[in-house]
């Protein structure tokens, strides 16, 4: 990351954002306005764009409960159900026409939803999830490929009031047996396989992996035929998708839900090793991903088509290409693959075919496309593009600037879009029609977000680095870990006496008040825009019976940002061969994305007299970076020379 924080300190390239009168947020005054509306009454504000933006069955009165710190709670007596919002509501305002869904399969296949359909659609598979005994409250875990029954399945679960927990279609086994376990999840909605790079993959097989040895809360398991693999289905427990949903009735009231009522639970990584279970509720959350969808993107249901390439197993899949865009009435477009298959126009190609007008990817599928060549996006039109945007790591600004000229031909704004699973949508992004922008910066705060860079004893730092924290709640913060009320208090408020949220991020803010985001403080590592903790994956490399002991650190990677190094201290011979079956063993445990990219077999690790990791030594080690700090407070000074020679 080195790299990219010394070219982000020179950046002083400054980019003013185009004009566009009919812009939800036309200027850099009416951003002001916005922000100042909030500083003078947060309350009344809040109270008025969810009365606003939001279909109520029964309106709320209170609009934030502050009695019990961190546990806030939003527009608590209010009633609405999240499917009623993201489609019967278009429906009824005459838009059942309009497309909602824009899906393209990876061999190229094509289908286009309405809301209309869509809702039919939803209707049919709540009745279903109702039929097999899903009642409100219950957990559904979902592990399927980028396809629109994703998002129907999610949807149906909100029409019911039962809480989805998205598990990604490329976790293993053992990581999708984890999260129903912990989410005790009744009902498992998979399919027998997905495209990628050409090839099926298989997901229901396995969710039979994971339901072979355990996961006993599980009684059924629903299946979409996809990829045409075989399924071996098993009586009484296995479901076939497509013929539960054909008998039932294509209309389903939805269920009368508290504001608080859990919507979903997303498990993400932290600094140990379990994955911990981010919980979302419904009101708070809905009114976020769909202002957000508005500002940031400048959002218009009419005529935007609107395509965020993460997968759904993400946050970032389940604010902007389910909730947000339908939240919106506008249309979504998901796309199955890979985004370099079967070449690396793809992506370009989708946008022209499909005319798509919003994009908005992470900075390694860019970093990825820029090495691909230029020659990619310019074989294909890509003027109905107007605004991009980037999220999950921090972008470089060489990267920034190819985007904004190559992609959007210096037409589109670049709204680089700060914020985490644990925040429900974005937190700091430029307005693309307001903020000027700077490569590399994430800009300014969105108007009702109260973020600071603070100093250890949490004083505000004008200019300068140090940690960022959001000193107000705001109504998509996570309700809470799924099952783990303290470590929620724990991991988020207690470094700051429980004034502030506590992001896990460095930041430094300019002259100007920008925030250039400087990565992860914690333990967690930042690969390719996903996020792993290093203690997952050790646990996954001790749990090997040839590892004594390992220790896995981030070292900076041009394509991937940060890449996963791990030095491990051996029971057995060491070996190639070894190297390989870790590799292998750390995917079998988590997932191909954790994949240790460098193994380094060690005599031992170093450590302080007191029995720490020296963390930032092996982190400098691996990024073969000069060691210059004082290592005489090492239990044995011999490990780190050792360490050091054994490199090359
Ligand atoms: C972490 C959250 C929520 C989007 C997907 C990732 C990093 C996210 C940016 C950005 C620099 C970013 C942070 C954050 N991050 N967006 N625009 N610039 N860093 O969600 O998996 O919960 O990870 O991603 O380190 O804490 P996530």
């Amino acid at each position: 990351m080195d790299e990219t924080i010394t070219s982000v300190l020179d950046e002083q390239r400054k980019f003013e954002p185009p004009h566009d009168a009919g812009a939800n947020i036309p200027s850099f005054a009416a951003y002001r306005q916005w922000c100042r509306r909030f500083a003078e009454d947060a309350d009344g504000t809040w109270r008025e764009l969810a009365r606003e933006h939001l279909q109520w069955q029964k309106p709320f009165t209170r609009v934030l409960n502050r009695e019990h710190p961190p546990f806030f709670t939003w527009f608590e007596d209010g009633c609405l159900n999240v499917s009623e919002n993201c489609l019967d509501r278009h429906v009824a305002d005459g838009n059942g026409e309009r497309t909602a869904i824009i899906w393209e399969g990876e061999p190229g296949d094509v289908r286009r939803i309405s809301y209309r359909e869509l809702l039919s659609e939803v209707c049919r598979a709540a009745n279903a999830l109702r039929q097999l005994g899903i009642e409100a409250g219950d957990r559904v875990v979902i592990y399927m490929p980028m396809i629109p029954e994703a998002a129907v399945a999610m949807l149906a679960c909100t029409r019911i009031g039962a809480v989805h927990s998205v598990v990604f279609g490329a976790f293993s086994a053992q990581a999708l047996r984890d999260r129903i376990e912990d989410a005790e999840a009744k009902l498992v909605i998979t399919a027998d396989g997905g495209w990628r790079r050409g090839a099926v993959h298989a997901l229901k097989a396995r969710v039979d992996q994971a339901l072979y040895e355990g996961g006993r809360s599980v009684r059924h398991v629903l299946v979409v035929r996809r990829g045409g693999n075989e399924i071996d289905w098993q009586q009484g427990r296995d479901i076939d998708w497509q013929q539960a949903l054909q008998v039932e009735p294509d209309a389903c009231t939805p269920a009368m839900l508290g504001a608080e009522h859990p919507l979903f639970i997303l498990y993400t990584s932290g600094s140990t090793g379990k994955p911990k279970g981010i919980l979302h509720t419904t009101g708070g959350y809905l009114l976020w991903a769909r202002l957000t969808m508005l500002w940031t993107f400048d959002f218009r249901p009419q005529q935007d088509v609107f395509w965020c390439t993460a997968d759904i197993g993400w946050i970032t899949g389940h604010t902007y290409s389910v909730y947000g865009p339908l939240a919106c009435g506008g249309t979504t477009l998901m796309y199955e693959g890979v985004p370099t298959y079967p070449d690396a126009g793809r992506l370009w190609r989708i946008c022209q075919d499909h005319r798509v007008s919003i994009f908005y990817t992470a900075p390694t599928a860019i970093r990825a496309l820029i090495k691909a060549g230029d020659e990619w996006p310019r074989r294909y039109d890509l003027s109905s593009l107007r605004v991009l945007g980037t999220v999950g790591e921090p972008i470089n600004p060489e990267a920034w600037m190819w985007y904004y000229t190559v992609i959007g031909r210096r037409r589109c704004p670049i709204v680089d879009t700060w914020w985490q699973t644990e925040t429900g949508g974005h937190m700091i992004a430029p307005m693309p029609f307001a903020t000027p922008t700077k490569p590399g910066s994430a800009t300014l705060p969105l108007p009702g977000i109260d973020a600071d860079v603070v100093d250890g004893n949490g004083l505000s730092i004008r200019e300068g680095g140090g940690l960022l924290v959001i000193r107000q709640p705001w109504p998509s913060m996570l309700r809470g870990i799924w099952g783990d009320e303290q470590r929620y208090v724990d991991t988020y408020w207690r470094k700051f006496d429980g004034r502030y949220y506590f992001a896990g991020d460095g930041a430094r803010r300019d002259e100007d008040g920008y925030c250039w985001i400087m990565g992860r403080v914690d333990d967690v590592l930042n690969v390719s825009g996903h996020r792993l903790g290093t203690m997952e994956i050790e646990s996954a490399l001790v749990s090997h019976a040839a590892v004594a002991e390992a220790a896995v650190v981030g070292r900076p990677d041009d394509l991937k940002g940060e890449a996963i190094c791990a030095f491990v201290v051996l029971k057995a011979e060491a070996s190639e061969a070894l190297k390989q079956q870790l590799r292998e063993h750390v995917a079998g445990e988590i997932g191909a994305i954790a994949k240790p990219d460098d193994i380094r077999f060690a005599e031992a690790l170093p450590k302080t007299r007191s029995g720490k990791i020296m963390r930032r030594l092996l982190r400098d080690i691996a990024a073969g970076k000069r060691i210059a700090q004082d290592i005489s407070t090492l239990e044995d000074s011999a490990v780190v020379s050792s360490l050091l020679s054994g490199e090359h």
